[in-house]
């Protein structure tokens, strides 16, 4: 299997660097602020909570909790997983066999594009494109791509690395594209409900019967070390198959983690409300900060996510620069280059509460490079 670009990346420097500026979450909690916010329900199950093996297809309060976020999907059609890497790893190994044809972003998260191909599937990219207006994604770059025996077709909006955001009527076309040939539609919506102004992107999972939509406690709602992702989908015999293929890997999630995933998602309103304010902070932020460095960077404020996929105007790679400001002011990019991205692009992340002290010591690198 190849390297792992972006996690080998982040494993060698994200708790070495100490100005992170392009993580891919949102400010988490410390568990005594997620207990504050807990109702007495999970509360009780908290303190009482034995620490044996829990239910395959996640905890029973958990999974109803889950199934509120959709409107198409009740509790059984929900499976969780350790993140939501592993929840990709189940539905891509499952769903694509040798000599399919898939459907993938580009750029994106790696394992999207790349498990698809280690089993042997012809994977067609359609870009995520940058516009004058920002990164946007064109139903005709999809359709371009799109073939008569595609059997899969990977989305990932709000996106990874760019923020672009799809608005519902294009994923409504996809969705008549897709039934069409019979398609399965696989939908990384790990940012959904960090959409900076609007309604939140709608889930595939309740748009198409072969849908499956991906879900997380890692990004909107800042609580990664929980390890909780999901999958949702009205597609029972395909969740059979995701649940029976975690038994092989995880088994089952990590009982004190669905408590505070149960937790989180009873307090969503509080916690999605606090991030989305930081992200509003920040990105009014970056708005000041590009048009002082309109010189150095091209960038354009996105709609969605927290991330973003500015550019560097130097004649120098964006991976000699990152190298120098990381030795120079402790201060982490991630180079367009983990995602196979050509040029001079790196991902910013903002929704994190420090940004500003991270920009900070960017600023004062920067006017030295200058
Ligand atoms: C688009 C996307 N999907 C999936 C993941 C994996 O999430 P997790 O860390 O919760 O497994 C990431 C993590 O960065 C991501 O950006």
């Amino acid at each position: 299997m190849n390297p792992f670009k972006l996690e080998r990346y982040f494993e060698k420097w994200e708790f070495q660097a100490p100005y992170l500026l392009c993580s891919s979450d949102n400010e988490t909690l410390p568990v005594k602020d997620l207990l504050a916010l807990a109702d007495e329900e999970s509360l009780d199950l908290w303190e009482n909570l034995d620490l044996g093996y829990t239910h395959v297809t996640g905890h029973p309060m958990l999974k109803k909790e889950i199934a509120q976020l959709y409107s198409q999907v009740d509790e059984n059609g929900i499976c969780t997983f350790a993140g939501a890497g592993e929840g990709i790893y189940a539905v891509l190994s499952l769903l694509v066999n040798k000599g399919d044809h898939v459907l993938a972003p580009f750029p994106c998260y790696q394992s999207l594009r790349d498990l698809p191909r280690s089993k042997g599937a012809e994977v067609s990219l359609y870009p995520i494109r940058e516009t004058s207006e920002g990164w946007r994604f064109e139903l005709e770059d999809l359709i371009q791509v799109l073939r008569p025996d595609t059997c899969l077709i990977i989305l990932n909006f709000p996106h990874n690395p760019t923020g672009a955001h799809i608005e519902r009527e294009t994923l409504e076309q996809i969705v008549a594209y897709a039934r069409r040939s019979h398609a399965y539609i696989f939908s990384d919506e790990v940012y959904r409900f960090s959409e900076h102004e609007g309604p939140a992107t709608p889930p595939a999972a309740d748009l198409y019967e072969r849908a499956i939509s991906l879900g997380v406690m890692s990004k909107s709602f800042g609580l990664a070390g929980l390890r909780v992702g999901w999958l949702a989908t009205q597609d029972k015999a395909i969740l059979e198959q995701c649940m029976n293929f975690k038994c092989y890997m995880s088994l089952c999630n990590s009982a004190p983690s669905e408590i505070l995933a149960l937790m989180a998602l009873r307090a969503k309103e509080k916690i999605l409300d606090r991030n989305l304010a930081i992200i509003r902070k920040n990105l009014d932020i970056l708005d000041t900060f590009f048009s002082a460095y309109r010189d150095m960077f091209s960038w354009k404020r996105p709609k969605a996510g927290s991330t973003t996929f500015p550019k560097l105007l130097a004649q120098r790679s964006i991976e000699d620069f990152s190298q120098e400001l990381i030795a120079k002011a402790g201060v982490l990019l991630l180079p367009g280059s983990v995602y196979d991205y050509p040029g001079n692009h790196f991902r910013l992340g903002f929704g994190r509460e420090n940004l500003p002290v991270a920009l900070g010591h960017l600023e004062r690198f920067l006017k030295d490079y200058r």
